[in-house]
């Protein structure tokens, strides 16, 4: 007997279509990145299916040590959570990919009534609800297909307090004024008196964070290129991704890991109608992933009008997690 509900928001302006002919916001995104004196893509766009399969694999990888940190984190948080929330409650997930982290939270927070993820990669998250209805038969999902980085339509919910949920660093992405404008319109979707768990990369060793995204099996360097060839697919472009090598480093000024394509020879590629010019060497920029201490992270959430209600710091600090509550 069935008790959980899945629909699928797909009419929003927001909202990406399951099997889009050609998605006119990437195009532009696209054309309009590639034009830019420093090339650059919007690292949202590597999450297509393959994407979406590279950095699941990328988070197996011993290297890649803020999937497991993190993993390894949540029961505690959820166990403390658990004495916090002790009414029915929801929980929005941003950016949910395969549903992975949520579970130690519905394992030992018993109020959770309602989930509703939202993800960029429609047939991924379709497949991940699907597994996680089989092992939580009474919980109501809601799946939202959508870009968080606009404020997202959330469907009609009940009058349950709201958490929202963000781990794995993705806010690590986006450059701190957007990153800002990102925890204003959380702020937004879940309401007042709603909270923010939310999982932040530290400060660490250059070294250490080198070998994160510089993996020995070359995933990585996989996950990176694959953005070509999804532009070469979707966009009927003609990039040879080969001739484009990963390069990923830490920029300590920044504060920031950067991840590159850097063309290896001199090269035109048809994009979409328009010719893109790389010199030997010129780069594309694919990624930011921005890291913070603590008192940097929670210093950006209160500009943005949140409050640090909780830290909870993995070993060695190499990665924490906060609960955040909205200040109204
Ligand atoms: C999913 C954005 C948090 O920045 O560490 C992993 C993506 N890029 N390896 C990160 C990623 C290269 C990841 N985030």
């Amino acid at each position: 007997m069935p008790s959980a509900q899945m629909l699928l928001q797909s009419t929003d302006f927001n909202i990406t279509p399951l099997t889009p002919a050609v998605d006119r916001n990437f195009a532009d995104d696209v054309l309009h990145g590639l034009a830019l004196p420093q090339k650059q893509l919007h690292a949202k766009y590597f999450y297509d299916q393959q994407g979406s399969d590279y950095f699941d694999q990328i988070c197996q990888l011993p290297e890649y040590y803020p999937y497991q940190t993190e993993l390894n984190l949540l029961p505690r948080v959820a166990k403390e959570l658990a004495g916090i929330f002790t009414k029915d409650c929801t929980i929005v997930e941003f950016g949910a990919g395969s549903l992975v982290k949520i579970k130690p939270l519905l394992r030992d927070i018993s109020s959770i009534r309602q989930f509703i993820p939202i993800d960029i990669s429609g047939i991924h998250l379709e497949m991940a609800c699907q597994l996680l209805l089989s092992d939580f038969p009474d919980l109501s999902v809601i799946p939202v297909i959508g870009d968080f980085c606009f404020p997202v339509d959330l469907p009609a919910l009940s009058h349950q307090q709201k958490i929202g949920f963000f781990p794995g660093s993705t806010i690590g992405n986006f450059c701190p004024p957007q990153a800002a404008s990102f925890l204003r319109n959380a702020r937004c979707t879940l309401g007042p008196d709603s909270y923010l768990l939310i999982g932040v990369d530290t400060k660490k060793s250059p070294h250490y964070l080198h070998q994160a995204y510089n993996d020995a099996d070359g995933i990585t360097a996989k996950f990176n290129r694959n953005i070509l060839t999804r532009i070469n697919r979707e966009l009927g472009a003609n990039f040879s991704p080969e001739k484009f090598e990963h390069y990923a480093f830490y920029n300590a000024g920044q504060g920031r890991v950067e991840m590159h394509l850097i063309s290896t020879e001199q090269q035109v590629v048809d994009v979409y109608g328009s010719s893109v010019a790389f010199a030997t060497g010129e780069s594309i920029h694919t990624e930011n992933s921005y890291k913070y201490t603590p008192d940097e992270f929670s210093q950006l959430a209160l500009s943005a009008g949140w409050q640090v209600e909780r830290t909870w710091l993995a070993e060695q600090d190499l990665f924490a997690t906060y609960l955040l509550r909205n200040r109204g």
